[in-house]
């Protein structure tokens, strides 16, 4: 039975992609290594890693446009490359901006685009063509030159290509790179409305704030392998957690504190007092703190004798959790 004749809502596992031990050798170096990504159905997953990680080589390997060194790679619940002829023509793909014709409208490369998909319909083309123009708010610049659109309105035109038929599934590489503020805004919104309709969209970014704002989930890759994936809130659970004390009495509350299992830190002294904090949860995979509640943590203080002027549970944010993760800035804004 093919991907088509299940109908939406129905691959086996709940995946939409899903690759195991995926990997891409370019001579010596590892660009791709060993990568198991699990892209549930219905979800924006955004597939975030600095320059170089790996993220075009992954997708070029995902869509069948570059060959694994090994691994494997199923989308839709069919294996690629050898289902390609059935997945493909539900898989809509921006990958590092099609080539247009400049001297041709945004109309005319649509329609030279979609006759040489081999599945598309030439009976409707025209209205295809037509409502995928709309869809992006290419409308009003439909039969104007390409080479007098913007980078904006080009990249517009590439994700137009790649909504000609229903898909299951979009892949857009960094969609929105080299966009202006006002560019990013508009994609990011199409983005948004696209995963709206039920579409599930892989989305490549090197920019953590596009991801945090437009998707449900997320992988982080750096230096080809992943290192963090899930659903955006569980990730964001994942971070260090702290406790942070003001007080005017360091030195017992550092022994309350110890005394609970945690390893307490003394910081600069502030104007309200002196400040003590502590790790409460830590990154999964480093040694466990006690496990303290934060209620009982006053409790014990307070019963320890220590005046308590001021006290938070602070939760290291998103960024510097992939920092840590990646050892390298994200770009934050644009
Ligand atoms: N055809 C190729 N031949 C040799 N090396 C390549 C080739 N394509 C990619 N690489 C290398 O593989 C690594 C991953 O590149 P890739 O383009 O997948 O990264 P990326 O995460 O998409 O980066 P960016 O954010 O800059 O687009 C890089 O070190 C790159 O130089
Ligand atoms: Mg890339």
């Amino acid at each position: 039975m093919t991907a088509a004749a299940r109908g939406p809502g129905s691959w086996t596992y709940g995946l939409t992609i899903e690759t195991q031990g995926l990997t891409k050798r370019f001579g010596q170096q590892l660009a791709v290594d060993g990568l198991d990504l699990a892209v549930p159905q219905g979800s924006v997953f955004g597939f975030l890693g600095p320059n170089g990680s790996g993220k075009t080589t992954t997708i070029r390997m995902l869509l069948g446009l570059a060959a694994a060194s090994a691994g494997s790679v199923r989308l839709l619940g069919l294996d690629m490359p050898g289902r390609f002829q059935d997945v493909l023509p539900q898989v809509g793909a921006l990958v590092e901006g099609p080539a247009f014709y400049p001297f041709l409208s945004g109309t005319a490369n649509l329609h030279r685009l979609d006759a040489a998909a081999r599945h598309a319909d030439p009976a409707t083309r025209k209205a295809r063509v037509s409502q995928a123009l709309d869809r992006v708010g290419l409308s009003h610049a439909a039969g104007k030159r390409v080479h007098a659109y913007s980078l904006g309105m080009k990249q517009r035109l590439g994700i137009a290509n790649a909504l000609l038929s229903p898909r299951e599934l979009l892949v857009l590489d960094e969609p929105t790179n080299g966009l202006d503020p006002q560019g990013t805004r508009e994609v990011r919104n199409l983005v948004r409305s696209l995963a709206a309709d039920g579409t599930t969209v892989f989305v490549s970014s090197h920019l953590l704030a596009e991801v945090e704002q437009i998707c449900t989930h997320a992988a982080v890759m750096s230096a080809g392998r992943l290192v963090a994936q899930g659903p955006l809130p569980e990730l964001r659970r994942s971070g260090i957690a702290r406790i942070r004390l003001v007080t005017p009495d360091a030195a017992p509350a550092m022994s309350v504190l110890a005394g609970l299992g945690l390893v307490p830190d003394a910081a600069p002294p502030q104007p309200d007092g002196e400040v003590v904090t502590a790790v409460l949860e830590p990154a999964p995979g480093d040694a466990a703190p006690g496990n303290a509640a934060p209620e009982d943590i006053v409790a014990r203080l307070v019963e320890g004798g220590v005046r308590v002027r001021g006290f938070g549970v602070e939760r290291e944010s998103l960024e510097d959790r992939f920092v840590a993760l990646t050892g390298e800035g994200f770009d934050v804004a644009q």
